[in-house]
């Protein structure tokens, strides 16, 4: 129903429009929803998935903090689930990138008409940034699986990404960045995309204490470690955990090298350095950046890690979680 859809986005946009906006994070704007610091883009999407996202039981939802590592999360998960379909010659994620293969729910609800979502194959793999307090109850009927990452280099990834972002997608000469330092201070208040850090985090890991068997708590230190025993994990509770066949034949360890950084970076697909602009969606290339732990000491001074850290420590004190 085009008319019905098209006024329950206006009236979303509408109340967007009127919540405090956030500009320093070029180039997008931050709208501060329901305690969180949102891209304002995705506001009115946010609203429609929180009143129109029914997954299926079978469904898979990854969510992440931006920049922990989704790109590599959808390529996993993808390739796991689809393991039967494709052969690793000619597979889905040698030509398409991540995110082609796995759409953002936030893009899905994008387009001002409420996606019936019920026609994909099911299970179908949905990602979003959706902080757990935003998820619909509806989303708790599937799995989900969500991924962390140490808030430095959180930060110091995210930066760079906005950098990338604002110079592929700026139509104006002058178009100003946000200095690391400033970015940094703010990034510790909260005021960064997605933010506050910690309150996402202890959203989705109280959720994962509370119901182990409905979300799987991944951390992208603990994955970039150990890839393989982590890929069991995740095939497991996605509900197709490898044979003992397949273990013999190496299809995990196979899936690991296809998702691994210096594989899918070094993919023409990937490499694109065009941005959308139309629809403001950073060149593929910027998802792939370095791809190591612990790159922020490149960047962060060490009085501003332990600020960070101290803060860290603060705000998860009691929750069983660290960095
Ligand atoms: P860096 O900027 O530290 O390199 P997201 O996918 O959530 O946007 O996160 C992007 C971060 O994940 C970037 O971190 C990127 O390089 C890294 N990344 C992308 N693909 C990866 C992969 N296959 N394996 C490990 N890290 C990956």
């Amino acid at each position: 129903d085009i008319e019905r859809d098209e006024q329950i986005y206006s009236s979303y946009e509408k109340l967007a429009s009127q919540l405090p906006i956030f500009n320093d994070w070029s180039p997008f704007s931050l709208r501060h929803y329901q305690s969180f610091w949102m891209p304002a883009m995705f506001i009115p999407a946010c609203m429609a998935i929180q009143s129109h996202f029914n997954p299926r039981p079978s469904d898979i939802l990854l969510v992440t903090s931006p920049k922990s590592g989704t790109t590599w999360l959808k390529a996993l998960s993808f390739a796991t689930l689809h393991r039967h379909s494709f052969s690793f010659s000619d597979h889905p994620l040698l030509s398409n990138t991540p995110h082609q293969c796995v759409p953002f729910l936030e893009s899905l609800f994008s387009h001002r008409t409420i996606p019936d979502l019920n026609v994909l194959p099911s299970p179908t793999i949905f990602a979003a940034h959706l902080p757990f307090p935003l998820l619909p109850q509806s989303a708790l009927s599937c799995r989900i699986v969500y991924l962390c990452r140490d808030p430095k280099d959180t930060f110091v990834s995210l930066w760079h990404f906005f950098e990338r972002s604002r110079i592929s997608l700026s139509t104006e000469d002058k178009s100003e960045g946000l200095d690391l330092n400033k970015a940094f201070q703010l990034f510790s208040q909260g005021m960064a995309p997605g933010g506050p850090f910690w309150d996402r985090v202890l959203g989705y890991w109280k959720e994962s204490l509370r119901r182990p068997e409905k979300v799987l708590f991944l951390r992208y230190e603990e994955m970039m470690e150990d890839p393989v025993s982590h890929l069991r994990k995740l095939a497991e509770f996605i509900g197709c955990p490898f044979s003992t066949e397949e273990e013999k034949n190496g299809v995990v360890e196979d899936i690991v090298k296809l998702c691994s950084f210096d594989n899918l970076r070094e993919l023409k697909v990937n490499k694109d350095n065009k941005a959308s602009l139309e629809d403001k969606r950073p060149p593929p290339s910027s998802f792939f950046r370095k791809g190591k732990v612990g790159d922020w000491v490149n960047y962060l001074s060490m009085e501003m890690a332990e600020s960070l850290d101290a803060i860290t420590k603060e705000k998860l004190h009691g929750s069983g979680l660290s960095f």
